[in-house]
């Protein structure tokens, strides 16, 4: 048997931005999706509780020798809400399959394989999600000309609550409708990239970052990514103590990041009012 795995991510800022060339940081979550691959006789068979779908189908193939294999997908990570779940698979089916054949992958190499099969799921991605599957932790991550640009940076002891709208986003659109605003949405998109530093700067001061973490939310709803579930989950949370919330990932559904001084609390309040939530450290990533 091989294994791989990737795990999921929330952009703490600068999604959709993070397209147009600006920089954005996103960290990895206590949620991961595995991939474990077992040599059969006869044709690639793909198998997961989470149902196996023609997109799925074609991304396993994407990677994986079409006889051969017994591939059983495991994943904690809702999908559609933002979370990177089709980011932590492409990385996961990677990892499993350069196990399987005995291959050595650095970083780069599994990303930009990860990446090709992200295209499948999401037209064309920065990149961002399928750096954050791969390494965890803080990622800073930038587009330039001539490639991505990531850096892993040192995790502060931050906590997140994750409040989902139970409803799924659908990436390739959201961003294709930022694309045909484009360019008169590019005061926006500077102003969102402008607070990527900020944000930076803010991570272990949650009464300064909460604030600069909603002025993103607002930024997204002005880009048109943002919904009423997704601005009533955000004033749920900073109306029960958060210092600030955001919509996390492309927006159109999905889920609110908040951060607060009592994140336990505000999951139970959360819960208690019928939301599905949760809290996550930034995770360290999978391998
Ligand atoms: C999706 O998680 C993040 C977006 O910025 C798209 C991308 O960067 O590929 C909306």
């Amino acid at each position: 048997m091989a294994s791989g795995s990737g795990c999921g991510k929330l952009i703490l800022c600068g999604e959709h931005a993070v397209v147009y060339g600006h920089p954005a940081l996103a960290i990895g979550v206590q949620r991961t999706t595995t991939v474990d691959l077992q040599p059969v006789e006869g044709p690639t068979s793909v198998h997961s509780a989470q149902g196996v779908d023609e997109q799925l189908i074609r991304a396993v193939h994407g990677v994986i020798s079409p006889t051969g294999w017994r591939v059983q997908l495991t994943s904690d990570i809702p999908m559609g809400r933002g979370m990177g779940s089709s980011a932590a698979l492409s990385v996961a089916l990677v990892r499993a399959y350069a196990c399987a054949t005995h291959t050595m992958l650095t970083t780069e190499q599994t990303h930009e394989q990860a990446l090709a099969v992200e295209t499948l799921f999401h037209g064309t991605p920065s990149g961002i999600d399928n750096a954050v599957a791969a390494l965890g932790g803080l990622v800073h991550f930038r587009r330039t000309d001539t490639g991505p640009v990531w850096t892993s940076l040192p995790c502060p002891a931050l906590t997140v609550v994750v409040l989902d709208s139970g409803t799924a986003g659908n990436t390739r659109e959201l961003v294709g409708g930022v694309r045909e605003r484009h360019p008169e949405n590019t005061p926006i998109l500077n102003a969102i990239g402008a607070l990527t530093p900020q944000i930076q700067a803010a991570l272990t001061d949650l009464d300064r970052l909460g604030p600069l973490l909603y002025n993103n939310h607002q930024l997204l709803g002005e880009l048109g990514v943002s919904t009423p579930a997704l601005d009533s989950l955000v004033h749920f949370a900073m109306d029960a103590g958060a210092t600030g919330a955001k919509l996390a990932g492309a927006g159109g559904g999905g889920v609110v990041l908040a951060v607060t001084h009592s994140p336990d609390q505000l999951v139970a309040r959360a819960v208690h009012a019928g939301i599905d939530a949760f809290c996550t450290p930034i995770a360290t990533g999978a391998a």
